[in-house]
């Protein structure tokens, strides 16, 4: 019995704690002075940025905590609020409870993931402006697009073309789902279905600043001089970034994470942070391009790469 019992203490329990859930193991205490406003007199507003939260309930609700001790304005969500859409009560449990305070604190924007399923409840408890699922927000200086890259997509191309033609805001930033381009899945490297239909009307209107999640870790690409963010750790489990071909990759982080991004009259400050709020990638946006900064807490992500992975990363 005594040994039978030592043993359970000893390796046994070890692995047991190993296969925990992310969202069961315990939580890093956070850092308000990372998390605080920026005392410059120029800068406007900002906005936070996660997604994917799904099943990770107390990792959301750390998000959650951490975009109100930063005092965001506007929260942008990129999708997969609840793991199944159908479920009614996912959504009061993995969402509408951990986001609570966020929900009704901040102007809160949210676009659908393919785990949201076109629910009733997305509707009733995001109120997508205009109540559909692509949408347009302003909070000067800044214009937000919210897309649907579930459903519709060349409809919705259309629609964005015509409103980033007669928008007078200087900034402009579009959220949905599914990245075009990505390292982890889906095959062959990202949405296929954005990279058709979303992609043409990016480039041709030259947003700012594009925003996804559906990937469960932090990416970061550029392309014709738009930066890309996948912020995708919102509390479900991570995925391993760098398994599939994204020639564009710039950063690739598996880790849980959001976004905030700091608005001044010529720029955009982004920062990607960890749960602690401490950030761990950034990049300044200007009318010039992205251009990225130097952080004293920036790590390279070293995992395993497949053979066959471009080597520009290499350089990185
Ligand atoms: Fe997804």
């Amino acid at each position: 019995m005594g040994s039978r019992g030592s043993n359970s203490t000893g390796p046994r329990r070890r692995k047991r704690r190993a296969g925990k859930k992310a969202w069961e193991r315990p939580l890093p205490a956070i850092d308000r002075p990372a998390l605080a406003l920026p005392e410059d007199p120029d800068f406007i507003f900002r906005f936070a940025v996660y997604g994917d939260n799904q099943r990770g309930v107390p990792i959301h609700r750390r998000i959650a905590k951490n975009i109100l001790i930063a005092g965001a304005e506007v929260v942008l969500h990129v999708g997969d609020y609840v793991q199944d859409g159908k479920k009614s009560e996912q959504w009061d449990e993995q969402f509408r409870r951990p986001a609570r305070r966020l929900l009704e604190r901040t102007l809160f924007l949210g676009v659908q993931g393919n785990h949201d399923k076109e629910s009733p409840r997305y509707y009733e408890i995001l109120r997508p402006p205009g109540g559909k699922s692509r949408f347009k927000a302003v909070r000067e200086p800044v214009a937000f697009f919210g897309l649907d890259s579930n459903r519709r997509l060349s409809q919705q191309a259309e629609w964005l073309g015509k409103e980033l033609e007669n928008t007078g805001e200087p900034w402009k930033v579009v959220f949905f789902h599914e990245a075009p381009y990505a390292s982890s899945w889906p095959w062959p490297g990202g949405s296929l279905k954005t990279r058709q239909h979303f992609l043409p009307v990016l480039e041709e209107h030259r947003v700012d600043l594009v925003l996804a999640g559906h990937i469960h870790n932090y990416e970061r690409f550029h392309k014709d001089g738009i930066p890309y963010i996948i912020t995708g750790g919102g509390g479900d489990t991570l995925a391993k970034p760098e398994q599939l071909r994204n020639p564009f990759l710039l950063w690739a982080a598996k880790k849980h994470n959001f976004i905030t991004a700091d608005v001044y009259p010529g720029r955009i400050e982004v920062l990607a942070r960890d749960l602690s709020g401490v950030p761990f990638d950034g990049i300044i946006v200007e009318k010039s391009g992205p251009r990225e900064i130097e952080l004293e807490t920036q790590r390279r992500y070293t995992g395993p790469r497949p053979k066959s992975f471009p080597t520009h990363l290499g350089k990185r």
